[in-house]
C-alpha cells in the first residue's frame, strides 16, 4: 500500500490524461468511494472485479435499485429514472431486458452491419469532400467527420426522416456537449428529445418505411413493446448508438497522430486496421466509466462489501490498462492477443452496436488515412479539451493539417 495520497479524480487535467490517476487507484483503492454531485459511488478499477461486476446477477441495472440520494442526483439527466425515455434495456434486469434487447438485435447483425458499409463509405466520402478544400488546409475532424458520420447512420437505420434531423441533432448536441452540472440544459434537451421521438411514433404509424423505429412500432402493435419502452428505445439507439462513436473516432485518429509509426504501418497494409481499431477501443476508448449498477443484496467485490443503496461504476478505461491482463498497458500496441478490452463492456449489457461501431470505424479512419497522407495534428495535442463526463471520454474538437 502507498503511502501518497489519491490523485485528483475531477477537473481538465484528469479529463486530458486520466491514466496516472487510474493506475495508482489499481495499485492502492482498486474498490474505492468517489464523490460524484448529489451521492458519494464506488469506483471499481482492476480488470478482473470489472468482469466481475459486469456480470454479477445481484447487481442489477434498475434505478429502481438506487438510493433515494442517487435518483435525486439523476433527476433531469438523460438517465433520468421516472422519464418515459428510461425505459430502455440499459436500465432493466433478467426477462424484461432480455425482450428488449431481442426486439432490437436482430437488426445489429455483424452481416446487417457489414451491409452498411458501402452507405457509410458514402457519407464519409461526402462529409471529406466538404473538408477536402485546397484553400482550408487545417479542418476540425470532429465537426467534420466524427460527428456526422454516426449520427446520419443511425438516424438511417432508425428512419428519421431528412427533414426532421435538423431537431434531432439540436437536442443530441446540447445533451453530447453539456456537462453533467447543467442539469437545466439537459433537461429541456431531454423534453426536447421525448416529445420528438413521440411525433416520430406517430409518423411511422401511419408512414410506415423499411426501418428499424417501423419494426418496433409493429411489435408494439402486437404487444411485445410497451409505448413508452419503444421511444426509449429509440433514445438509447440515438444516443448510444452516435456519442460512443463520435468518440472512437476522435480519440482514435487523435492516438496514431500520437503514434507515427503506427500510422505509417496501417497505412502501408490496410488489412491491419481491425486490429488498429480494437487497440484503439483498449488504449483510450469512448467509455470511461460502464453505465451504473445496483446491490440488490450485500455482494463483495475486490474485497469490499456493497449493500442495496449503494451505487457501482466500473472504469472501463481503467481496467483497459490493468498490467495483470495487459503487457506493458501504457504502449499502444496493436494485435494483442490474450484476454478481450472491456471497451463494449462485458456480461448481459454487452454493446449492441459493436459491429456497427467498428464498421463507422474503419471506414472514417481508413478513408482519412487513404486520402491524407500527410495528416498532421494543427493543434498542441496537451491543449485539447475533453468531455467533462462521468460515463464517456472524447474530445470537444480535433483541429488537424490535411495536407502539407
Ligand atoms: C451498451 C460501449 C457503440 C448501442 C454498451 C455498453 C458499453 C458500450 C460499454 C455497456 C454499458 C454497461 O454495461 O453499463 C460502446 C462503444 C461504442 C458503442 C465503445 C462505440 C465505439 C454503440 C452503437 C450502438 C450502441 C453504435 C447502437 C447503434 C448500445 C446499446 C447498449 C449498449 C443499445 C445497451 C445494451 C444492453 O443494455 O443490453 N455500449 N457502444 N452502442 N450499446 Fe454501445
Amino acid at each position: 500500500m502507498s503511502t501518497d495520497s489519491r490523485p485528483p479524480l475531477f477537473g481538465p487535467s484528469f479529463d486530458a490524461d486520466p491514466y496516472p490517476a487510474y493506475d495508482w487507484l489499481r495499485r492502492n483503492e482498486p474498490v474505492t468511494r468517489v464523490p460524484l454531485p448529489g451521492c458519494d459511488a464506488w469506483l471499481v478499477t482492476r480488470y478482473e472485479d470489472a468482469v466481475a461486476t459486469l456480470t454479477h446477477p445481484s447487481l442489477s441495472k434498475d434505478p429502481a435499485s438506487a438510493s433515494p440520494e442517487w435518483r435525486a442526483a439523476a433527476l433531469g439527466l438523460p438517465l433520468d429514472h421516472r422519464s418515459s425515455l428510461a425505459r430502455h434495456m440499459l436500465n432493466v434486469d433478467g426477462e424484461d431486458h432480455s425482450r428488449l434487447r431481442r426486439l432490437v438485435s436482430a437488426t445489429f447483425t455483424p452481416r446487417r452491419m457489414e451491409e452498411l458499409r458501402a452507405r457509410a463509405q458514402e457519407i464519409t466520402d461526402s462529409l471529406l469532400d466538404r473538408l477536402d478544400d485546397p484553400d482550408r488546409p487545417e479542418a476540425d475532424l470532429i465537426a467534420g467527420l466524427a460527428y456526422p458520420l454516426p449520427i446520419t447512420i443511425i438516424c438511417d437505420l432508425l428512419g428519421v426522416p431528412e427533414e426532421n434531423r435538423a431537431t434531432f441533432h439540436h437536442h443530441a448536441s446540447v445533451i453530447d456537449s453539456a456537462a453533467a452540472s447543467q442539469v437545466e440544459d439537459i433537461a429541456r434537451a431531454t423534453d426536447g428529445l421525448e416529445t420528438f421521438l413521440s411525433d416520430l411514433v406517430a409518423f411511422k404509424r401511419t408512414n410506415p418505411g423499411d426501418d428499424l423505429l417501423t419494426e418496433l412500432v409493429r411489435r408494439s402493435n402486437q404487444g411485445e413493446i410497451h409505448p413508452d419502452e419503444l421511444t426509449s428505445t429509440a433514445f438509447l439507439l440515438l444516443i448510444a448508438g452516435h456519442e460512443t462513436t463520435v468518440a472512437l473516432i476522435g480519440n482514435g485518429i487523435f492516438t496514431l497522430l500520437r503514434h507515427p509509426e503506427q500510422m505509417a504501418a496501417v497505412r502501408a497494409d490496410p488489412a491491419l486496421l481491425p486490429d488498429v481499431i480494437d487497440e484503439m477501443l483498449r488504449f483510450d476508448g469512448p467509455v470511461r466509466n460502464a453505465t451504473w449498477r445496483f446491490p440488490t443484496e450485500p455482494v463483495v467485490i475486490g474485497g469490499q462489501e456493497m449493500v442495496p443503496g449503494d451505487s457501482i461504476l466500473v472504469s472501463l478505461l481503467a481496467a483497459n490498462r490493468d498490467p495483470a491482463v495487459f503487457d506493458d498497458p501504457d504502449t499502444f500496441s496493436p494485435g494483442r492477443i490474450g484476454e478481450p478490452h472491456l471497451a463494449f463492456g462485458r456480461g448481459p449489457h454487452y454493446c449492441v452496436g459493436a459491429a456497427l461501431a467498428k464498421v463507422e470505424a474503419e471506414v472514417a479512419i481508413g478513408t482519412v488515412l487513404r486520402r491524407f497522407p500527410d495528416l498532421a495534428p494543427a493543434a498542441d495535442p496537451e491543449g485539447l479539451t475533453w468531455w467533462p463526463s462521468t460515463i464517456m471520454r472524447g474530445l470537444f474538437s480535433l483541429p488537424v493539417r490535411l495536407r502539407a
